[in-house]
Protein backbone atom coordinates (compact mmCIF):
# COMPACT_ATOMS: atom_id res chain seq x y z
CA UNK A 1 0.00 0.00 0.00
CA UNK A 2 1.33 3.60 -0.87
CA UNK A 3 -0.96 6.58 0.22
CA UNK A 4 -0.40 9.90 -1.33
CA UNK A 5 -3.33 11.30 -0.07
CA UNK A 6 -1.79 13.13 2.82
CA UNK A 7 1.45 13.70 5.56
CA UNK A 8 -1.03 12.80 8.26
CA UNK A 9 -1.30 8.73 7.02
CA UNK A 10 2.23 7.71 8.39
CA UNK A 11 2.69 5.21 11.12
CA UNK A 12 5.25 6.09 13.76
CA UNK A 13 8.90 4.54 13.43
CA UNK A 14 10.32 1.45 15.29
CA UNK A 15 12.09 4.09 17.65
CA UNK A 16 9.05 6.26 18.17
CA UNK A 17 7.56 2.77 19.34
CA UNK A 18 10.32 2.18 21.03
CA UNK A 19 10.01 5.52 23.15
CA UNK A 20 6.51 5.05 23.29
CA UNK A 21 6.80 2.01 25.39
CA UNK A 22 9.35 3.12 27.74
CA UNK A 23 8.13 6.90 28.47
CA UNK A 24 8.15 7.86 31.67
CA UNK A 25 4.30 9.15 32.51
CA UNK A 26 2.53 10.75 34.89
CA UNK A 27 -0.38 12.57 35.51
CA UNK A 28 -0.41 15.77 32.87
CA UNK A 29 -3.50 17.90 34.59
CA UNK A 30 -0.88 17.49 37.62
CA UNK A 31 1.70 19.02 34.84
CA UNK A 32 3.62 15.82 36.56
CA UNK A 33 3.91 14.28 33.27
CA UNK A 34 7.86 14.22 32.77
CA UNK A 35 7.75 13.48 29.00
CA UNK A 36 5.12 15.96 28.41
CA UNK A 37 6.91 18.75 30.25
CA UNK A 38 10.08 17.44 28.49
CA UNK A 39 8.71 17.69 24.86
CA UNK A 40 7.11 21.41 26.00
CA UNK A 41 10.09 22.63 27.37
CA UNK A 42 11.88 21.39 24.76
CA UNK A 43 9.24 22.65 21.92
CA UNK A 44 9.46 26.20 23.81
CA UNK A 45 13.37 26.47 23.09
CA UNK A 46 13.40 25.08 19.58
CA UNK A 47 10.62 27.54 18.02
CA UNK A 48 12.06 30.68 20.19
CA UNK A 49 9.02 30.75 22.85
CA UNK A 50 8.86 31.40 26.34
CA UNK A 51 6.21 28.28 26.89
CA UNK A 52 4.41 25.47 24.90
CA UNK A 53 1.27 23.24 25.30
CA UNK A 54 1.39 19.88 23.96
CA UNK A 55 -2.38 19.65 22.51
CA UNK A 56 -4.22 16.36 20.88
CA UNK A 57 -4.65 17.83 17.54
CA UNK A 58 -4.11 21.07 15.13
CA UNK A 59 -7.25 21.96 15.13
CA UNK A 60 -7.45 22.32 19.11
CA UNK A 61 -4.17 24.13 18.81
CA UNK A 62 -5.41 26.75 16.48
CA UNK A 63 -8.50 27.02 18.25
CA UNK A 64 -6.95 27.50 21.55
CA UNK A 65 -5.09 30.41 19.77
CA UNK A 66 -8.44 31.98 18.56
CA UNK A 67 -9.61 31.66 21.81
CA UNK A 68 -6.68 33.31 23.44
CA UNK A 69 -5.95 35.95 21.22
CA UNK A 70 -10.11 36.72 20.86
CA UNK A 71 -12.85 37.12 23.41
CA UNK A 72 -16.66 36.33 22.88
CA UNK A 73 -18.05 38.96 20.61
CA UNK A 74 -14.49 39.50 18.58
CA UNK A 75 -13.14 38.67 15.54
CA UNK A 76 -10.19 37.24 13.35
CA UNK A 77 -8.55 37.79 10.13
CA UNK A 78 -7.50 34.63 8.09
CA UNK A 79 -7.44 33.20 4.66
CA UNK A 80 -10.73 32.11 2.51
CA UNK A 81 -8.58 28.87 2.21
CA UNK A 82 -7.04 28.19 5.84
CA UNK A 83 -7.45 25.52 7.22
CA UNK A 84 -8.23 27.38 11.14
CA UNK A 85 -11.50 28.68 8.51
CA UNK A 86 -12.96 25.96 6.45
CA UNK A 87 -11.53 22.95 7.99
CA UNK A 88 -11.93 22.95 11.53
CA UNK A 89 -15.86 22.50 11.97
CA UNK A 90 -16.83 26.34 12.36
CA UNK A 91 -14.91 25.60 16.14
CA UNK A 92 -13.51 29.47 16.85
CA UNK A 93 -17.37 30.73 15.99
CA UNK A 94 -19.22 27.46 17.66
CA UNK A 95 -17.14 27.13 20.64
CA UNK A 96 -15.48 30.31 21.44
CA UNK A 97 -18.38 33.17 19.90
CA UNK A 98 -15.83 34.39 17.20
CA UNK A 99 -16.34 35.66 14.12
CA UNK A 100 -13.56 35.17 10.88
CA UNK A 101 -13.67 37.59 8.78
CA UNK A 102 -12.22 35.51 6.04
CA UNK A 103 -10.23 37.18 3.34
CA UNK A 104 -9.33 35.95 -0.59
CA UNK A 105 -5.87 34.46 -0.22
CA UNK A 106 -3.56 35.61 -3.08
CA UNK A 107 -1.48 32.69 -5.25
CA UNK A 108 0.74 32.52 -3.07
CA UNK A 109 -1.02 31.64 -0.17
CA UNK A 110 -0.58 35.29 1.53
CA UNK A 111 -3.26 37.68 2.61
CA UNK A 112 -2.97 41.34 0.70
CA UNK A 113 -2.46 43.32 3.55
CA UNK A 114 -4.40 46.11 2.31
CA UNK A 115 -7.42 44.32 2.05
CA UNK A 116 -6.48 43.27 5.75
CA UNK A 117 -6.70 46.58 6.48
CA UNK A 118 -10.10 47.18 5.23
CA UNK A 119 -11.51 44.78 6.91
CA UNK A 120 -10.41 45.75 10.55
CA UNK A 121 -13.89 47.15 11.85
CA UNK A 122 -14.09 50.63 12.78
CA UNK A 123 -14.40 51.52 16.42
CA UNK A 124 -18.47 51.29 16.39
CA UNK A 125 -20.66 49.01 18.11
CA UNK A 126 -21.97 48.00 15.25
CA UNK A 127 -18.77 45.87 14.36
CA UNK A 128 -17.45 42.65 16.19
CA UNK A 129 -13.46 43.98 17.62
CA UNK A 130 -11.16 43.11 15.26
CA UNK A 131 -8.08 41.17 17.46
CA UNK A 132 -6.11 39.08 15.28
CA UNK A 133 -4.50 38.29 11.66
CA UNK A 134 -3.90 34.19 10.96
CA UNK A 135 -1.58 33.35 8.72
CA UNK A 136 -0.88 29.88 7.64
CA UNK A 137 2.55 28.50 6.06
CA UNK A 138 3.18 26.34 4.48
CA UNK A 139 -0.49 26.56 2.88
CA UNK A 140 -1.33 24.76 0.62
CA UNK A 141 2.12 23.45 -0.03
CA UNK A 142 3.15 26.73 -0.71
CA UNK A 143 5.78 28.71 1.66
CA UNK A 144 5.03 32.22 2.53
CA UNK A 145 8.30 34.59 2.13
CA UNK A 146 10.02 35.92 5.04
CA UNK A 147 9.60 39.77 3.84
CA UNK A 148 6.00 39.07 3.46
CA UNK A 149 5.82 37.71 6.93
CA UNK A 150 7.82 40.24 8.36
CA UNK A 151 5.45 42.88 6.63
CA UNK A 152 2.26 41.33 8.22
CA UNK A 153 4.30 41.75 11.67
CA UNK A 154 4.21 45.65 10.99
CA UNK A 155 0.94 45.79 10.18
CA UNK A 156 -0.19 43.70 13.27
CA UNK A 157 1.93 46.36 15.37
CA UNK A 158 0.60 49.43 13.77
CA UNK A 159 -2.81 48.07 14.13
CA UNK A 160 -2.40 46.22 17.22
CA UNK A 161 -3.75 42.94 16.67
CA UNK A 162 -2.38 39.46 17.40
CA UNK A 163 -0.67 37.74 14.83
CA UNK A 164 -0.78 33.53 15.06
CA UNK A 165 0.30 31.29 12.70
CA UNK A 166 -0.91 28.00 11.89
CA UNK A 167 2.54 26.40 11.53
CA UNK A 168 1.25 22.64 11.29
CA UNK A 169 3.95 22.34 8.53
CA UNK A 170 5.75 25.76 9.43
CA UNK A 171 9.40 22.99 9.33
CA UNK A 172 8.43 22.38 5.73
CA UNK A 173 8.49 26.02 5.13
CA UNK A 174 11.40 26.87 7.21
CA UNK A 175 13.40 24.06 4.73
CA UNK A 176 11.98 25.71 1.51
CA UNK A 177 13.04 28.62 2.60
CA UNK A 178 16.60 27.88 3.75
CA UNK A 179 16.15 29.43 7.12
CA UNK A 180 16.04 27.84 10.82
CA UNK A 181 12.30 27.92 11.76
CA UNK A 182 12.96 30.27 14.36
CA UNK A 183 13.11 32.95 11.69
CA UNK A 184 10.09 32.34 11.07
CA UNK A 185 8.40 31.52 14.34
CA UNK A 186 9.92 34.80 16.30
CA UNK A 187 7.34 37.23 14.09
CA UNK A 188 4.49 35.79 15.39
CA UNK A 189 2.51 35.99 18.94
CA UNK A 190 1.93 32.54 18.99
CA UNK A 191 2.22 29.21 16.46
CA UNK A 192 0.69 26.24 16.02
CA UNK A 193 2.93 23.00 15.21
CA UNK A 194 1.46 19.71 13.87
CA UNK A 195 4.15 17.07 15.31
CA UNK A 196 2.06 14.27 13.06
CA UNK A 197 1.99 15.39 10.05
CA UNK A 198 5.71 15.35 8.10
CA UNK A 199 7.38 15.06 11.26
CA UNK A 200 5.75 11.54 11.55
CA UNK A 201 4.35 11.70 15.21
CA UNK A 202 0.98 9.64 15.95
CA UNK A 203 -0.76 12.48 17.49
CA UNK A 204 -0.52 15.57 18.93
CA UNK A 205 0.34 19.35 18.51
CA UNK A 206 2.03 21.93 20.02
CA UNK A 207 0.95 25.53 21.13
CA UNK A 208 3.38 28.18 21.19
CA UNK A 209 3.50 31.61 23.08
CA UNK A 210 4.63 33.66 25.81
CA UNK A 211 3.78 32.29 29.57
CA UNK A 212 0.27 34.29 30.29
CA UNK A 213 -0.89 33.18 26.97
CA UNK A 214 0.24 29.25 27.91
CA UNK A 215 -1.63 30.00 30.97
CA UNK A 216 -4.96 30.75 29.37
CA UNK A 217 -4.42 27.89 26.71
CA UNK A 218 -3.83 25.53 29.31
CA UNK A 219 -7.41 26.37 31.08
CA UNK A 220 -9.08 26.37 28.13
CA UNK A 221 -7.51 23.29 26.78
CA UNK A 222 -9.21 21.85 29.90
CA UNK A 223 -12.61 23.34 29.58
CA UNK A 224 -12.59 21.55 25.48
CA UNK A 225 -11.88 18.59 27.04
CA UNK A 226 -8.06 18.49 26.14
CA UNK A 227 -6.47 17.80 29.34
CA UNK A 228 -5.12 14.00 29.16
CA UNK A 229 -3.31 12.35 32.22
CA UNK A 230 -0.36 9.98 30.73
CA UNK A 231 0.29 11.69 27.81
CA UNK A 232 3.80 10.88 28.22
CA UNK A 233 3.16 7.70 25.81
CA UNK A 234 2.31 10.22 23.09
CA UNK A 235 4.66 13.23 24.09
CA UNK A 236 7.76 10.82 23.59
CA UNK A 237 6.77 10.27 19.75
CA UNK A 238 6.38 13.83 19.37
CA UNK A 239 9.92 14.76 20.73
CA UNK A 240 11.42 12.64 17.95
CA UNK A 241 9.31 14.14 15.78
CA UNK A 242 10.52 17.59 16.51
CA UNK A 243 13.88 16.74 17.10
CA UNK A 244 14.92 14.56 14.39
CA UNK A 245 12.03 14.75 11.38
CA UNK A 246 12.61 17.86 10.57
CA UNK A 247 16.14 17.17 8.91
CA UNK A 248 14.51 14.81 6.60
CA UNK A 249 11.99 16.99 5.12
CA UNK A 250 14.00 17.67 1.77
CA UNK A 251 13.68 14.14 0.78
CA UNK A 252 10.30 14.81 0.92
CA UNK A 253 10.50 17.89 -0.83
CA UNK A 254 12.63 16.50 -3.53
CA UNK A 255 10.43 13.41 -4.07
CA UNK A 256 7.25 15.59 -4.67
CA UNK A 257 9.82 17.86 -7.48
CA UNK A 258 10.24 14.02 -8.83
CA UNK A 259 6.06 13.82 -8.89
CA UNK A 260 5.67 16.71 -10.29
CA UNK A 261 7.80 16.24 -12.62
CA UNK A 262 6.79 13.50 -13.76
CA UNK A 263 3.29 14.14 -13.66
CA UNK A 264 4.15 16.98 -15.81
CA UNK A 265 5.22 14.58 -19.05
CA UNK A 266 1.00 13.65 -19.26
CA UNK A 267 -0.48 15.67 -21.79
CA UNK A 268 -3.87 14.85 -20.14
CA UNK A 269 -2.88 16.45 -16.54
CA UNK A 270 -2.16 19.83 -16.43
CA UNK A 271 -0.12 20.69 -14.31
CA UNK A 272 3.10 23.81 -13.53
CA UNK A 273 5.75 21.80 -11.03
CA UNK A 274 7.43 25.01 -10.41
CA UNK A 275 3.97 25.50 -8.55
CA UNK A 276 5.73 23.04 -6.27
CA UNK A 277 7.27 24.17 -2.98
CA UNK A 278 7.64 21.86 -0.78
CA UNK A 279 5.61 17.99 -0.23
CA UNK A 280 2.04 18.52 -2.08
CA UNK A 281 1.43 18.36 -5.51
CA UNK A 282 -1.28 19.28 -7.58
CA UNK A 283 -2.16 18.59 -10.63
CA UNK A 284 -5.72 18.43 -12.93
CA UNK A 285 -7.44 16.12 -15.07
CA UNK A 286 -7.91 18.12 -18.29
CA UNK A 287 -10.58 15.10 -19.01
CA UNK A 288 -11.89 15.36 -15.75
CA UNK A 289 -11.33 11.79 -15.10
CA UNK A 290 -9.46 12.27 -11.39
CA UNK A 291 -12.31 10.00 -9.78
CA UNK A 292 -11.88 6.62 -12.13
CA UNK A 293 -8.42 7.52 -11.86
CA UNK A 294 -8.16 7.49 -7.96
CA UNK A 295 -10.34 3.74 -8.20
CA UNK A 296 -7.81 2.26 -11.18
CA UNK A 297 -5.00 3.26 -8.60
CA UNK A 298 -6.22 2.38 -5.81
CA UNK A 299 -6.81 -1.20 -6.97
CA UNK A 300 -3.32 -1.47 -7.34
CA UNK A 301 -2.85 -0.42 -3.68
CA UNK A 302 -2.00 3.17 -4.13
CA UNK A 303 -4.25 6.06 -2.58
CA UNK A 304 -4.79 9.56 -3.76
CA UNK A 305 -6.87 12.08 -3.28
CA UNK A 306 -9.57 12.50 -5.89
CA UNK A 307 -10.79 16.05 -6.97
CA UNK A 308 -10.11 19.44 -9.27
CA UNK A 309 -7.23 19.32 -8.47
CA UNK A 310 -6.20 16.10 -7.33
CA UNK A 311 -4.11 15.93 -4.42
CA UNK A 312 -0.71 13.99 -3.85
CA UNK A 313 1.20 14.35 -0.52
CA UNK A 314 4.87 12.56 -0.02
CA UNK A 315 5.82 12.26 3.53
CA UNK A 316 8.59 9.75 5.41
CA UNK A 317 6.11 6.85 4.60
CA UNK A 318 6.50 7.09 0.48
CA UNK A 319 10.21 6.81 -1.14
CA UNK A 320 11.62 7.96 -4.67
CA UNK A 321 10.68 4.38 -5.59
CA UNK A 322 6.96 4.90 -4.87
CA UNK A 323 6.77 8.14 -6.72
CA UNK A 324 8.11 6.30 -9.82
CA UNK A 325 5.74 3.36 -9.02
CA UNK A 326 2.72 5.90 -9.07
CA UNK A 327 4.28 7.47 -12.17
CA UNK A 328 4.10 4.03 -13.59
CA UNK A 329 0.46 3.16 -12.42
CA UNK A 330 -0.93 6.63 -14.40
CA UNK A 331 0.67 5.62 -17.46
CA UNK A 332 -0.98 2.27 -17.04
CA UNK A 333 -4.47 3.81 -16.58
CA UNK A 334 -4.13 6.64 -19.73
CA UNK A 335 -2.81 3.31 -21.94
C1 LIG B 1 -2.65 23.63 7.76
C2 LIG B 1 -3.32 22.75 8.77
N1 LIG B 1 -3.63 23.25 9.97
C3 LIG B 1 -4.21 22.51 10.92
C4 LIG B 1 -4.57 21.20 10.69
C5 LIG B 1 -5.31 20.43 11.75
O1 LIG B 1 -4.56 19.40 12.29
P1 LIG B 1 -5.28 18.14 12.96
O2 LIG B 1 -5.69 17.25 11.85
O3 LIG B 1 -4.20 17.56 13.84
O4 LIG B 1 -6.43 18.65 13.75
C6 LIG B 1 -4.28 20.63 9.44
C7 LIG B 1 -4.64 19.21 9.16
O5 LIG B 1 -4.55 18.72 8.09
C8 LIG B 1 -3.64 21.43 8.47
O6 LIG B 1 -3.34 20.94 7.25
Amino acid sequence: MMDFRSDTVTRPTPEMRQAMANAEVGDDVYADDPTVNSLQEFAAQRLGFESALFTSSGTQANLLAIMCHCERGEEYLCGQSAHNYRYEAGGAAVLGSIQPQPIENDADGSIDLNKAKAAIKPDDFHFAVTRMLSLENTIGGKALSLDYQQSARAFCDKHQLSLHLDGARVFNAAVKSGVDVTQITNLYDSVSVCLSKGLGAPVGSVLLGNQLFINKARRLRKMLGGGMRQAGVLAAAGRIALEKMPLRLQEDHDNAQRLAVGLADFPQLEINPALTQTNIVYARCKSGLSKQLKDFLADKGILITAGEPMRFVTHMDVSAKDVDRLLMAIREFYA
